[in-house]
Parts: C-alpha cells; structure tokens; sequence
C-alpha cells in the first residue's frame, strides 16, 4: 500500500544505527527519516535543527532532551524512544506535561550489564588492570607473598544499592563466588530478594557492613550525590565500590578522597560525570580506581536487540499504538 509523502511521519534519529534498524525503520513505510549519520553525537545546534517538525525522535542517553529540545521539535513530537533503560537525560516533568509518550530498553540489556558489573568488580578486587600495568612496565620481578593482592567475595558481605532488574541480575551472578550475605537497599523490599537470601537493610547498615558496595539503582533526585565524604567514610578500609548506575549517583571529589587517603580500598566505576571522563581527571591518576567507558550493554546482540526494540517504541509512538516498551509516566 502506498503512503503518500504527506501522509509520513516525521522522525529524527540522532546517531548512526545498525543497517538491520534502519531496515525495520524504514521498511515500516510509516515515516520520513533522518538521522544526525555519524558515530559521534550531534552538536547541541544540529540536535534542534533535526527535531524541528519530528513526530518522532530515537535518541541516545547523550542526547540531553530539555524543554529547549522540545519546543524546537514543536506540537507535532508524539513520541521519544531513547536507545537506554535509563531516563535520566529526559526531562520528563517537560514531556509528561506535553503528552509525549517515552520508549525505553529496560529487560534487554539487563544480563550484559550484570555481566559486565561483575567483571569490573572482579577486576577492581583483584587489580587486573594493576596487575596488566606491572607485566608491561617491567614491574613484575617474581613472585612475592603480598604483591597484588586485593580481596576476594569467597564469605564476604555484598550490599547492592538498588536491587532492580539489573541489581538482581548482578546478586543472582555474585551469590555462587561464595558470598556470605547479601544486603539491600532501596525505596521498597524486594519479594525476589529471597531468590538470592537477600536482606533489606537501611543504608547505613549496607555501608558499614559491606565488603563490596554495587551501586545498580536508577538515578533520581533522591540518588544523585548519594555516594558523597559521608558515604565513603562509613565504608570498610577494606572495601570495594562498584557503581554502573549513573556517573552523578557518585560525588566524585569525595569518591577521589575517599580512594587517595586509604579510607576504602578501590572503586570501579563503568559510568563517570562527565562522560567521557578528561583524561587528567585526578581519578584516573588512581590505581585502585578503575575506569570503563559506559560499556555495561556492550555486546552486539545486546546492542542489536536494543536498537530494534527502539526502533519499534518509535514507530508504536507515531503511529499512535502499542510500544513494546513504554515507560509509564
Ligand atoms: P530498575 O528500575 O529495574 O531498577 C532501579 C532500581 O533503583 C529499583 O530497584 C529502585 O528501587 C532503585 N532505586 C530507586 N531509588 C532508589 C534509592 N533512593 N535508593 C536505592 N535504590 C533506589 O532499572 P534497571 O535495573 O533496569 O536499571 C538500573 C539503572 O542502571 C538504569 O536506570 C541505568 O541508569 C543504569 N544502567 C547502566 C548501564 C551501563 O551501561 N552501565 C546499562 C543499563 C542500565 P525501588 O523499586 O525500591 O524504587
Ligand atoms: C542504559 O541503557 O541506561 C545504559 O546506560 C546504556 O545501555
């Protein structure tokens, strides 16, 4: 059936997508593409010429959508369908007041980011990236009793800050290392928690008696900055922590503090503020800091499978029907 030219929805892709989503995208027949066809993100300036007229915008968790991004698409925008599980970069007081829906990629991504929240913990405890370092430089002169040593999760205490989907999908990878007791904390109690003997404790008890702190919650008012000098001054020497939530969970300066002065043993952070984090950020002159990109959902079916199910919130949102995702606002 042909769709006359009028008829097309308007949307906006803000970043080069995979062949196969532009496929479902355009095969639709539904919409008029363009996208901001490049690996990097588009300038703040090509970002509002792109919206203007949309019906739709695919976006990316870089992508700042303010109310100065929705007035330059105008009354047409129906839906945003952001290429993350995380909303944070959506002002949604500004979108919900317009009547906009809002695809997401919860679930999806939800096994890769517990996969790769592990491996940082596991490299953090253990100093593999320390240890990599020693091999390369000449470092390495034998065996020695003590060097490079980290602690381990065999009868430790884990205490995961949001036991969402991906906090649970973490303690479900974490509990068969050894891990004595698991703690909790967050708005509600978790009836899933029992599946990993989980204990829902108040923050501070989650502090204190952690070995190995997870920050896996959403960020929020209440979240941001939650990590900040009181938090890391309750922690263990000895402790360990691991945030791949949002980089502003965290109060840096605090968190560079806390890492210099001995008061915790050693972070790995898979997210930062900014992204990317300058490269003479005091952070990375750390060793017991680690460093990842923002690559929790990186793999590529995950990818794979999150561009499609965007690409599918998008094309349910401007044609005014089911999403597969859609976030309840
Ligand atoms: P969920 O919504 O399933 O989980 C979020 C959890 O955060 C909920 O359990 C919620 O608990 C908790 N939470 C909210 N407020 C607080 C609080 N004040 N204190 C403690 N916990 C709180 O989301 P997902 O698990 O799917 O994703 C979580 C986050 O992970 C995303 O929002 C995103 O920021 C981040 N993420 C990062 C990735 C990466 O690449 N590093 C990849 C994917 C996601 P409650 O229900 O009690 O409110
Ligand atoms: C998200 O989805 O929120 C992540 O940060 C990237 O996959």
């Amino acid at each position: 059936q042909t769709v006359e030219a009028h008829e097309l929805m308007k949307v906006f892709v803000t970043r080069r997508i995979s062949p196969e989503a532009m496929k479902i995208l355009t095969t639709a027949g539904v919409c008029e593409v363009s996208l901001w066809d490049s690996e990097e993100p588009a300038p703040r300036s090509e970002l509002l010429k792109g919206v203007q007229g949309a019906h739709g915008i695919l976006c990316m968790l870089s992508d700042e959508i303010d109310a100065e991004v929705l007035d330059a698409a105008g009354p047409n925008l129906k839906v945003i369908s952001t290429l993350s599980v995380g909303y944070d970069h959506l002002a949604l007081d500004e979108v919900k007041k317009r009547g906009i829906r809002v695809g997401y990629t919860p679930d999806v991504l939800t096994d890769a980011t517990a996969e790769l929240t592990v491996a940082l913990l596991l490299a953090t405890a253990r100093r593999i990236p320390e240890g990599l370092e020693e091999v390369k430089n000449g470092g390495w002169s034998s065996w020695k009793p003590f060097w490079l040593c980290g602690n381990g999760l065999s009868g430790s205490t884990v205490g995961i800050i949001g036991l969402g989907r991906i906090g649970m999908a973490i303690s479900r990878r974490l509990m068969p290392f050894g891990v004595k007791r698991l703690l909790y904390s967050g708005r509600t109690a978790k009836p899933h928690a029992t599946e990993v003997n989980g204990e829902f404790v108040p923050l501070d008890t989650l502090i204190t008696e952690s070995d190995f702190i997870v920050v896996s919650c959403s960020l929020t008012p209440e979240t941001q900055g939650l990590c900040d000098k009181a938090f890391f001054s309750k922690m263990k020497n000895t402790a360990v922590f691991v945030n791949s939530s949002r980089g502003a969970v965290v109060n840096q300066e605090d968190l560079y503090e806390a890492l210099s002065s001995g008061q915790i043993a050693a972070a790995g952070l898979d997210v930062t503020t900014p992204e990317p984090l300058p490269t003479n950020h005091p952070l990375l002159t750390l060793k017991n800091c680690v460093v990842l990109p923002h690559i929790g959902s990186a793999t590529y079916s995950t990818r794979r499978t999150m561009l499609a199910l965007a690409v599918r919130n998008l094309l349910g949102g401007v044609q005014g029907t089911e999403m597969p995702s859609e976030l309840a606002l």
